[in-house]
């Protein structure tokens, strides 16, 4: 079973959940960043995972166009699509927005794996709009933080199909 994952990431959240994925899925895992890789040849592929990071309501426009330029072909596939954002809350319309709704209604697993929030990562306006977006989370009592559980449970329906191959052998 091939896997890739190709993800987006400002300031390296959904890399790191990306990497994370790649470390639990069954069989052999490419990783591609879209904003520095460009675009993978789909058909080495059985399985593909697209991710990336919301910024102002929007996942990154690479994601967005290469699920727009790519849909039949990726609904031939087994898909996992993913994102990391800082507003749980918001969490089902930022999926919604960032994905095809014919991706989605294809896809195995969609998940939100939370998000992540370094000050002193980003740039100085995203520092000033931050604090301002931080503040009204602390006031809702949750910090930003990247979700383990979720992507073990993305992970589980990702390598289902491997899973039940192998206990075919024990069977
Ligand atoms: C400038 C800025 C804008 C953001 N806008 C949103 C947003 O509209 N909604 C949301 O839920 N999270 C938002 N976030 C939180 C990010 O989605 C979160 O920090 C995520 O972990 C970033 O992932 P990345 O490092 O892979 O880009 C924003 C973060 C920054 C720095």
């Amino acid at each position: 079973m091939n896997t890739v994952i190709i993800f987006a990431s400002r300031y390296g959240t959904a890399k790191e959940c990306a990497e994370i994925l790649a470390r639990q899925i069954y069989g052999s895992v490419d990783l591609v960043d879209i904003q520095t890789e460009g675009v993978p040849e789909l058909a080495h592929y059985d399985q593909v995972i697209i991710g990336g990071s919301i910024r102002f309501g929007q996942i990154q426009k690479q994601i967005k166009r290469f699920c727009r330029e790519n849909i039949e072909e990726l609904t031939k596939k087994k898909i996992g699509l993913f994102i990391c954002c800082g507003l749980l809350e918001n969490a089902k319309q930022n999926i919604e927005n960032s994905f095809p709704q014919q991706l989605l209604d294809h896809a195995a697993a969609v998940e939100c794996f939370g998000g992540k929030i370094d000050l002193n990562k980003l740039s100085f306006f995203d520092r000033i709009i931050t604090n301002m977006v931080m503040k009204a989370v602390d006031q809702q009592g949750d910090k930003p933080a990247v979700l383990v559980e979720k992507i073990d449970r993305f992970c589980h329906e990702m390598n289902r199909d491997i899973t039940k191959e192998w206990m075919k052998d024990f069977e």
